[in-house]
C-alpha cells in the first residue's frame, strides 16, 4: 500500500462526504483514532471536533497524555468526562458480551448521541480496521465498534452518520499511515490497546475498587515490560480471592494474571519466554499492591485463548 496516496485518497473522500457539516470523532490515543483524528482534521480543519471521552477505563494519566500529545500536535481535543455514566451502565453487570454491549451502547446511543447534538454534527467518524470487521463476521469476538457489520443503521438509530477510513487497512497499515502523517513513534508504534478498554481486564462484575487494582497493575506490567519488544503485554484481574499471608497473618487476596504474548496481527499469538527475574520483580511489585496477594504469568497461547480475558 502506498500510504501518502492512501492519506489523499482518504482526505479527499472524507471532504466530499462532510461537505460543509460538521464530523466529530472520539480520540482514544490509540493508532487507529490518532490517524482518524489527523485525517479528519487535514481534511475538515475547525469542521473536524475531536473528543477524548473519558469513560473511567482508561490506563492511569491516560486523558491528560493524550490531550497534551494532540495540543503539542496543533489539534484541539476537548475531554468529556462520562466516568459516572459508564460505570453506571456497567453496574453489576458480569458477562462479557453484555459489558461490551453497555459500553458499545453507552458511547453510541448516549455520548455520541449527545456530542452530536451539540456541535450539530452530522458525521461521527471512527477508526474501525479490517481486522475488526472480520472477527465480528466471523462471531470471534463483538468488537465495540462495529456497526452497520452488524446490521445497525446508525442513521436511523442514532441519528448520525459513521465514516470508517481506516476499513480496508489492518494494523500495519494504519501504522505506516500514521508515521507517513508525522504521528510520533509513541503513538505509531503504541501496542494494541482494546475498546472496551480495563473492562475487558476484569473478568466479572466491575467497580471503581476494581478498576484502581487493575490500573495499578497494568501501570507496573506496562513499566516493566516497556523495553521487552512483544506485541502487546497486560494485566488482568480475575474474579475471586486466594489465601495468602501477609505480617504473619492470613489473608483473602485478590490474583492479578500478567500476559506477555508475540504475534502479527492478534489472530493468533505465543507466550513470551519472559526472563525468570524479570517475572519475579513483576510478581513483587504487583503484589505490593494492597490487597493483591497472587500473581500468575499466563501460558496459554491464542487460540486456544484469546489475548483479552473478556
Ligand atoms: P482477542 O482478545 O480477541 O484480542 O484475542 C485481539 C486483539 O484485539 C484487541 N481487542 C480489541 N480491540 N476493540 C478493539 O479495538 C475491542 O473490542 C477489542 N477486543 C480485543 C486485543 O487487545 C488484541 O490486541
Amino acid at each position: 500500500m502506498d500510504s501518502k496516496a492512501f492519506i489523499n485518497e482518504q482526505i479527499a473522500e472524507i471532504k466530499k462526504t462532510v461537505g460543509k457539516g460538521i464530523a466529530i470523532n472520539a480520540l482514544s490515543g490509540g493508532v487507529d483514532s490518532s490517524v482518524v483524528t489527523l485525517l479528519g482534521h487535514r481534511a475538515l480543519g475547525k469542521q473536524m471536533k475531536t473528543f477524548f471521552v473519558d469513560n473511567a477505563l482508561m490506563r492511569a494519566g491516560e486523558p491528560q497524555r493524550i490531550v497534551r500529545l494532540f495540543a503539542d500536535l496543533g489539534i484541539p481535543v476537548q475531554n468529556v468526562d462520562a466516568r459516572q455514566e459508564f460505570l453506571a451502565a456497567l453496574k453489576g453487570i458480569s458477562d462479557p458480551e453484555k459489558k461490551r454491549q453497555a459500553i458499545t451502547d453507552t458511547f453510541y446511543a448516549k455520548v455520541f448521541v449527545r456530542l452530536v447534538h451539540e456541535t450539530k454534527a452530522h458525521f461521527l467518524m471512527h477508526g474501525t480496521i479490517l481486522t475488526d470487521i472480520e472477527e465480528t463476521v466471523a462471531g470471534i469476538k463483538r468488537q465495540h465498534n462495529i456497526l452497520s457489520q452488524l446490521g445497525i443503521k446508525p442513521e436511523e438509530a442514532y441519528g448520525y452518520a459513521v465514516l470508517e477510513p481506516l476499513k480496508t487497512l489492518r494494523k500495519d497499515g494504519v501504522r505506516a499511515v500514521a508515521a507517513e502523517l508525522g504521528l510520533p513513534p509513541e503513538i505509531a508504534r503504541r501496542m494494541p490497546f482494546p475498546g472496551p478498554a480495563l473492562a475487558a481486564r476484569i473478568v466479572g462484575d466491575v467497580t471503581e475498587e476494581k478498576l484502581d487494582l487493575v490500573r495499578r497493575a497494568t501501570a507496573v506490567v506496562e513499566e516493566e515490560l516497556a523495553e521487552c519488544g512483544a506485541f502487546q503485554y497486560l494485566a488482568v484481574l480475575l474474579n475471586d480471592y486466594a489465601t495468602g499471608i501477609r505480617n504473619n497473618k492470613r489473608e483473602f487476596g485478590r490474583i492479578i494474571v500478567v500476559r506477555c504474548i508475540e504475534s502479527t496481527d492478534a489472530r493468533t499469538a505465543t507466550v513470551t519466554r519472559l526472563p525468570w527475574e524479570k517475572l519475579e520483580k513483576i510478581c513483587r511489585r504487583i503484589t505490593d499492591i494492597p490487597g493483591v496477594n497472587r500473581c500468575l504469568y499466563d501460558l496459554t497461547p491464542k487460540p486456544p485463548a484469546t489475548v483479552e480475558y473478556v
